[in-house]
């Protein structure tokens, strides 16, 4: 079975939209791949964090995801922080990377232009995410397509390091994921919605009560029309209610319209609250049991002790070609 692996940045709670783009390929990745997922929270403090926040996101973080379907029997789950081997490999690797690659790097230029003071961290991150990828020998790396161009560099330092010291890492591709549902802002429907916002009303987290849920709906922007049809262009706001339903209810797009087609947009929306605030409910049940029953720290140990072998094993190959050590 093909290795995957990918990392869950702990850099804001959960929406609707991590959900529909993101976890729901996850959990039909799990089926298919043998699947590591981890929460770089190393990555996460390149940027300010506090640290009470992070801490407490990191284990919410971890407990949603297993609510929303996250199988960890089928998925190795750990945090990159209790495993020394990403940061002793990632030095290796900053050594084999040119100044020239890491300077390409977009993300960077446009993640430092946004701050005052920079970190060095922030500057060499895509060389310990280079890292995590080759650690594990994972084969297919499921990202966003800011992230594509990291991968990349994973896969130029991996060839550069097997070309002068004989195969030791495996070469990853990066895995786009096909263009699923976009979900979009309730306020502003042309933005899409975003974990990270500072604006929060058009935003449905994960763990909003029902009656936020019902008050966020409600008040979705729409326009004057009157009208229930799927027309993104003119229509962003209602196509967005029509794309959460069928997200949410399995409904294609084309059923949801039909379904709602002589309804007032009142009456829309308070369907769509229904299918949106059952769904999370039940998510919300089983968070509230994975929180209090101490599996998501069971789930950790698991995770840990399995990749800190693997890892060690990668790492003593590493140390062994490049003379390092005593062996
Ligand atoms: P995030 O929760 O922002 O870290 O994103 C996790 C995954 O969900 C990524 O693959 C994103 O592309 C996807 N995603 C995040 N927000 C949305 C959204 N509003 N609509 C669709 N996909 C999203
Ligand atoms: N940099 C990724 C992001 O911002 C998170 C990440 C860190 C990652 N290490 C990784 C993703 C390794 C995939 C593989 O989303």
């Amino acid at each position: 079975m093909k290795r995957l692996l990918t990392g869950l940045q702990p850099s804001g709670d959960l929406t609707i939209g991590s959900l529909i783009g993101g976890i729901k390929q996850s959990v039909e990745y799990q089926n298919e791949y043998d699947s590591f997922i981890f929460v770089p929270d190393l990555h996460a403090i390149t940027v300010p964090q506090d640290p009470t926040l992070l801490r407490d996101r990191i284990k919410k973080n971890v407990a949603l995801y297993l609510a929303c379907g996250i199988n960890p029997n089928k998925n190795t789950i750990y945090l990159q922080s209790e495993n020394v081997y990403h940061t002793n490999l990632s030095w290796v690797l900053e050594c084999h990377t040119y100044m020239g690659e890491a300077n390409r790097m977009t993300q960077y230029k446009d993640k430092s232009k946004k701050q005052e003071n920079v970190s060095v961290g922030l500057f060499t991150y895509p060389i310990l995410m280079a890292a995590d990828i080759l650690l594990y020998d994972a084969d297919y790396v499921p990202v966003g397509i800011d992230q594509k161009q990291h991968v990349e560099l994973a896969r130029d330092i991996a060839m550069r390091f097997n070309k002068k010291y004989g195969s030791t890492f495996n070469v990853p591709n990066p895995l786009i994921p096909k263009v699923g549902a976009k979900i979009m802002d309730l306020q502003t429907p042309t933005k899409k919605m975003s974990k990270s916002d500072t604006e929060t009303k058009g935003i449905i987290f994960l763990l909003d009560s029902e009656e936020v849920i019902r008050k966020k709906i409600m008040s979705a922007v729409t326009d004057s029309e009157a009208k229930v049809y799927y027309d993104i262009e003119n229509k962003p706001g209602i196509s967005n209610l029509l794309t959460i339903y069928s997200s949410f209810s399995g409904l294609s797009i084309e059923k949801t319209e039909e379904k709602f087609k002589d309804f007032n947009y009142g009456n829309l929306k308070k369907e769509v609250a229904d299918v949106v605030v059952e769904k999370l409910m039940q998510i919300q049940k089983k968070y509230q049991e994975y929180m209090d029953s101490g599996i998501v720290d069971e789930v950790l140990n698991q995770g840990r002790e399995k990749v800190e072998k693997i890892a060690r094993q990668k790492y003593e190959e590493v140390m062994h070609k490049l003379g390092l050590g005593r062996n």
